[in-house]
């Protein structure tokens, strides 16, 4: 009978390596996958800031009087607002509060944010609720058929 020899290294050993790295490496990933959200939240990227300066909000007839639309102005919503004396206004429509979408009210005739019940009159004042300052005011155009909202400089 042949006796083992107990001095070289088992011929498993390389085996051992491979399955160590492989096993290293799915603890890596796991740890990654569950840490990468978890940082995204705490320091979110950056998102680049609209340099647009115009937008068409709506077509002519496409609001009504006593109406309102919520349009997308570069990655911010706007308001704009077809009154009951037919001109059309437009604000920025984040709530200057806590930053909710704020929408036109035909009821109440004026701008209304329902996240704490703040309200706005149709010059962008704020006028109930929490919300401590006026909406940020937009010029409007009308363009042939174009309503055209452009940011006040
Ligand atoms: S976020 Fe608009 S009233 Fe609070």
């Amino acid at each position: 009978m042949e006796e083992l020899d107990n001095t070289q290294e088992p011929a498993n050993v390389p085996r051992r390596k491979v399955v160590n790295l492989i096993l290293g490496g799915g603890l890596l990933t796991t740890v990654g996958s569950i840490l990468a959200p978890i940082v995204n939240f705490v320091i979110p990227p950056k998102v680049q800031e609209s340099t647009q300066t115009s937008v068409v909000a709506a077509k002519v007839g496409e609001v009504p009087l006593n109406g309102g639309k919520v349009f997308r102005f570069g990655t911010k919503p706007g308001i704009l607002v077809h009154t009951q004396s037919d001109e059309y206004i437009a604000y920025s429509a984040i709530c200057p509060h806590l930053e909710c979408t704020v929408q036109y009210r035909a009821d109440f005739k004026h701008i209304w944010c329902a996240c704490h019940n703040g309200h706005f009159d149709l010059t962008g004042k704020n006028i109930v609720g929490p919300p401590p300052r006026p909406l940020e005011a937009f010029k409007v155009d009308l363009r042939g058929e174009d309503i055209v909202v452009s940011r006040i400089s």
